[in-house]
Formats: structure tokens, sequence, C-alpha cells
């Protein structure tokens, strides 16, 4: 049942604040995480020395957000692979390696392959999946459930945001049992998981223009997607859905990237979405991507900006500007997606598409 929404699709990405909420519920308690989920892999957690994240499409991409999180706060080395090339590739596992497998159907046939293949070799496998009693969890050793609920539309959106809250949560559960954050620094991490729902729907109603974005560009046959750090995997997670949906050629960078080869592409008119790290980040990123959007700016790009609010910076550069409301870095992501999942649904609908049933894919990949 659509309840009254235009698409599954539209009604799924309206519940991504609501999937954010239901999967840090009973996860935290004062300021902490208690994953009781782990339990049946307590005594080993505490042994691991390295993490690898296996999956496939959008959940790599989650994925990806998630070895951000993890390193940056306990401090344990996380590698991300696609499913299908971790099973043929003869990698090193051993009992201290903790395999995490994530999946919104938890029946996509390589990424079980992949779970079933890194337990035989020794190692534990978690799984992260959004459908109760499905194949990868039955075969995992510990299972962190998502709780999106039924995910409808082919591509996939609030699953997304569950996936990265739990990566999220898993990072806050290993930092407490390694003792790599204080409790004062975890119960931070944990007031941002809090309000991530309401930022979220901030987000979404902020973005509602975009539907007008998407028509004068129905025309278009080739989109980019620039990001750097965490807005790198948003960047490619907003590619996949204009491909999958709106049947456009979509690529996305890291913006680092650009002058290695990207640039190249740049002619005028080209669309460049541009994930912009926020002024207040440490690190800063946020000159370096705005040098960057100045580059494809003076080669004719049309700029559309994902930036936090009051980032006055990329005004003078940028064509469009969607805002989102402030948060720390490793936060944003979970916000700038939104849009994204948003101009891939309306781009497909301007262009007269079944947003739910795009051609030639379906929701759960059971074959290899
Ligand atoms: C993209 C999309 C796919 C899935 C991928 C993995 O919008 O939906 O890329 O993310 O097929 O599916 P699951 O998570 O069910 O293993």
């Amino acid at each position: 049942d659509k309840g009254g929404w235009s698409s599954f699709m539209a009604k799924e990405i309206s519940e991504e604040p609501e999937a954010v909420r239901n999967t840090v519920l009973g996860r935290v308690h004062e300021g902490a995480v208690t994953l009781t989920d782990l339990e049946p892999i307590a005594e080993r957690l505490q042994e691991v020395d390295r993490v690898i994240v296996i999956a496939c499409g959008t959940a790599a991409y989650a994925g990806m957000l998630g070895k951000y999180a993890i390193e940056q706060w306990a401090r344990v080395p996380v590698e991300v692979e696609l499913a299908h090339e971790f099973r043929y590739r003869d990698p090193v596992l051993n009992d201290r390696t903790l395999v995490v497998s994530i999946s919104q159907s938890g029946e996509t046939m390589d990424t079980l392959m992949a779970v079933k293949y890194a337990r035989e070799q020794g190692a534990q496998v978690l799984s992260i999946c959004n459908t109760q009693g499905a194949t990868i969890p039955r075969e995992s050793d510990a299972v962190i459930y998502t709780h999106a609920g039924p995910e409808v539309a082919v591509a996939s959106t609030k699953a997304f945001l569950a996936q990265g809250v739990a990566l999220y949560l898993l990072g806050l559960h290993l930092a407490t049992l390694r003792g790599t954050l204080t409790a004062e620094q975890i119960a931070a991490q944990v007031a941002e998981l809090e309000g991530l729902p309401e930022k979220l729907q901030q987000t979404i109603e902020d973005a509602a223009g975009i539907a007008e974005l998407a028509k004068w560009m129905a025309d278009t046959r080739s989109v980019l997607f620039l990001g750097r750090h965490v807005g790198y995997p948003i960047a490619l997670e907003g590619a996949l859905k204009l491909k999958e949906l709106a049947y456009i050629h979509a690529e996305g960078f890291a913006a680092g990237e650009l002058k290695h080869g990207p640039i190249a592409l740049i002619e005028p008119g080209q669309i460049v979405f541009v994930i912009v790290p926020s002024p207040r980040d440490a690190r800063s990123l946020h000159p370096k991507v705005v040098s960057n959007i100045q580059e494809i700016r003076a080669r004719g790009a049309r700029v559309i900006a994902i930036a936090e609010e009051g980032d006055a910076a990329v005004l003078p550069f940028a064509d469009e500007v969607l805002r989102i409301p402030l948060a720390t870095p490793l936060f944003e992501p979970l916000l700038a997606v939104a849009p994204l999942h948003m101009f891939g649904m309306e781009l497909a609908a301007a262009k007269g598409l079944d947003v739910d049933q795009p051609r030639n894919l379906a929701k759960s990949v059971t074959v290899e």
C-alpha cells in the first residue's frame, strides 16, 4: 500500500527519518551504545584486529560510510569490498577478522556466498540485514537488524540510511570495547544519532524544490557527482540512483581525483552535483571542494551544491544550492543522501518512467 504517495519510492524516502529512529531505538541508553545483538560473538569481538565489510550496490556504499566511522572511532582497520570480488580473490582471513555483511533483502546470492566463504575460512560474520529470518542472517554468527520496515521499490533508499546507522552503532560499540573514545565522546555521537531523524526530516522538506530541478534536467544525458571523504560514497550512491532509475549515464568521483582525469569530461552545460563538506571540518576539506567547484564552473559546468546551512562560500559558484542542517562531519552524508534519492526519483518521474520498477532490475538478486 502506497499510503497516498505517488510511488513506493516516494513513500520510502519519506520514511527515511523513521528508519533511522527505529534502527537506533533500544540500542542506545543514556549516551551509551548497548548492542545486545552482538552477544553471540561478544567474546571473539574482544580479539578483532580487522574488519572487512562485504556487500553489493547501495549496501556497499553504506559500508564505505561505515569504514570512515569505525576507523575514526574504534581505530581498527576496515576494508570494504564488493561481495562478488571478495569471494574469488582468495582473501586473507583468520579468527580475528570480523566480516560484516550488509544486505537489505538478506538474499543477495553473492553476499550470501561471501558470508559462507568467510565462515569457512574461520572469520566471524556479523550481518546487517533488513529482513527478519532471511538466508544471510541465518548463515551468520550474529545479526544487527535494521528496522527500516519493508522496502518495496527496487531502488534502495530508507534501507541505506538504516545500514549507515547500524554501522555507526557498531563503530561506537567497538570504540567502547576498545576504549578508543571516552564516555563523553561516545555520548556526543549518540546525541548526533538521536538528532538525526529530525534533521533528516528537515532536509527532505527543504529539498521539495528538487522536483522542479529534475524537470529542467529531464533531457540531460550525463550527470556527474563529486564528493570527498564521507561525501565520496554519497557521490557514488547519487550516481547509482540516476543510472538505475532515470537510465542516465552518471558517475560519482572522489573530488580529489578530478585533476587525475575526470575534469576532462567537463564541458559547457555538464551537470555536476557536488557534496560540500562543512566549513567547520577540522581537516579543511571545505576550501578544497570549493576550489573544485570553481575549476569546473570555469569550464562551463552547471553546479548543484549540497552544502550545510549558512555556508556562503559556495553561493557565487553554484547554480543551485540544496541545504542540509548542521551536523558533525561523519553525520553529514546521512543527510546529504536524501536529496539525491529524491533527485533520482524525480528525474525518473519527469521522464515518465516507472520509479518503483526500473527496467532490467530485480529487488533481490538471488542469482550470480
Ligand atoms: C540500488 C539497489 C541495489 C542493492 C543491491 C544489494 O538502489 O537497491 O544496488 O543495494 O542489489 O541488495 P541487498 O541489500 O538486498 O543485498
